[in-house]
């Protein structure tokens, strides 16, 4: 039988670490442990067990931290999502800050300038445009739950899948993180599924018919809706579909797709529109940006918007520039400072986010823009700038891995005045600005918040040639 670990008891939760985690210290190590914050006293029951590093769970609280806050989701504690909501939000942001100062200064080891206060959002609910729910027919249950199995009859469950349990789906009744009509649609599609006998996911048989909901929202009012079905029922669909037509006129994108891969991607799958269009658009300062059922889009927009202006801020154009955008995603910087510029390349290794780019410059009315689909290590090398020119402004996004060595190299080879690095992982930042160190000065640093109650911090950083 495995060997219980031992609880530690009256411990004091004393920071955050990296990766949002709370931690104490106990002897020489640091134990991990989730949904607590800073200043609570708890036992905790450790999980596992490493030779510098523990984790565990809170089984009992002594004192709770005066810096507690209530949470606001009655999923809360279970949920993957909004982890740092018993956090006030003022404490959040500090962190996030923090986070930032922490990894530049000790990863990044180069001279700073002050860095800027971090700009919250000032939504701090219902702040997504886009929620991925799935269907299961093993619901994950409460540990009270679990003692009577025998007698429970409702296994079907839509929502989001437990961290670290992958078969295992937690029936979500309401989600703070989208507007509406996002809860009121999921709940009248598990209503409708369980009164008609539509049979949910089994993710180890691989059978069901329903399987996962997609919902995507946007500033415009329009509403896309994906149904992904496992099995191939024309007649359990239309019905299906029919009905939530109906309910629901603002959907104003209905499309479905049938999924009968072992996983839930849907980026190989044809997507048909039931009724509505199949894209909805975004808008900012007057542009659109066209959202298909694949593309990809800054899921808290308003936020979005508030970092571009920074990037733009930070770019400080003048209209004769040549300006590269890589990692561009579907062009969305890269449209935005457009006008300020005289020509802009966008670089990126999904070709359908390529393509929605065009397209976005396109119905933009904008004709400055070049596209190109690769690796950024393998597309940007010195070849490229020869025959594309050499950057003034670089403004690069990648993702939380950071960027290439070679990318870099690339970078300090083709010199460009100035580098605008936006960043959703301060780690990785860090490590690319000391290497850039050698020819760039860090002139500005603004911290974002795109994604409240959650550790997740973003950070545009302005590199000025030496
Ligand atoms: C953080 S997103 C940037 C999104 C975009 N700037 C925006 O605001 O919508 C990072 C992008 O880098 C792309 N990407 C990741 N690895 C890449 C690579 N090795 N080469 C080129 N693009 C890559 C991803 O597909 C993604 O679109």
């Amino acid at each position: 039988m495995k060997k219980l670990l031992p609880i530690l008891e009256k411990i004091l939760i004393t920071g955050i670490a990296a990766e949002g985690k709370a931690i104490a210290k106990y002897n020489d190590w640091v134990v991990f442990v989730p949904f607590v914050v800073p200043g609570d006293v708890v036992d905790i029951q450790l999980t596992r067990r490493k030779n510098s590093y523990a984790e565990g769970k809170a089984v009992y609280f002594h004192e709770y931290s005066p810096q507690r806050t209530e949470a606001f989701c009655e999923h809360y504690g279970f949920c993957g999502g909004c982890k740092w909501q018993i956090l006030p939000y003022s404490e959040q942001i500090r962190y996030k800050q923090q986070q930032v100062v922490d990894n530049l200064t000790r990863i990044g080891k180069v001279e700073l300038p002050e860095i800027s206060p971090i700009l919250g959002s000032e939504k701090t609910q219902f702040y997504r445009n886009k929620l991925e729910y799935t269907f299961s027919n093993r619901r994950w249950m409460k540990p009270e739950e679990i003692q009577m199995r025998e007698t429970i009859a409702d296994w079907d469950a839509l929502g989001f899948h437990i961290p670290g349990l992958f078969d295992k789906v937690l029936d979500i009744r309401k989600c703070w993180l989208q507007a509406g009509p996002s809860n009121a649609v999921r709940l009248e599609i598990k209503d409708f599924c369980l009164k008609n006998g539509y049979t949910f996911f089994d993710l180890r048989a691989q059978e069901g018919l329903m399987r996962n909901l997609i919902i995507r929202t946007s500033t415009t009012g329009e509403v896309m809706l994906i149904v992904v079905f496992y099995e191939d029922d024309e007649e359990k669909r239309n019905t299906l579909l029919n009905h939530i037509a109906e309910k629901f006129p603002e959907i104003t994108s209905l499309l479905y797709i049938v999924n009968q891969k072992a996983n839930d991607t849907i980026t190989d799958q044809e997507v048909h529109a039931f009724k509505g269009k199949d894209h909805i658009f975004e808008t900012m300062e007057g542009l659109k940006f066209k959202i298909g059922a694949k593309s990809f889009y800054q899921t808290n927009s308003e936020q979005a918007y508030n970092l571009y202006k920074i990037v733009r801020d930070f770019a400080e154009l003048k209209g004769n520039e040549l300006v590269y955008d890589l990692y561009t995603g579907t062009g969305t910087i890269a449209n935005f400072v457009a006008e300020n510029a005289r020509q802009i390349i966008g670089i990126e290794y999904v070709p359908e986010a390529i393509e929605d780019a065009k397209v976005n410059s396109e119905i933009n009315g904008i004709n400055n823009t070049l596209f190109f689909a690769g690796d950024m290590k393998d597309l940007l090398n010195a070849e490229f700038v020869e025959t594309y020119g050499r950057p003034d402004v670089v403004i690069t996004d990648p993702p939380r891995a950071g960027m290439h060595d070679d990318v870099i190299d690339t970078l300090l080879f083709c010199e460009p005045e100035k580098i605008v690095y936006v960043s959703c992982n301060p780690a990785t930042q860090a490590r690319d600005i000391n290497r850039l160190n050698l020819k760039y000065k860090v002139t500005q640093i603004q911290p974002v918040d795109m994604f409240p109650h959650t550790h997740h911090v973003e950070n545009v950083v302005l590199l000025v040639k030496r």
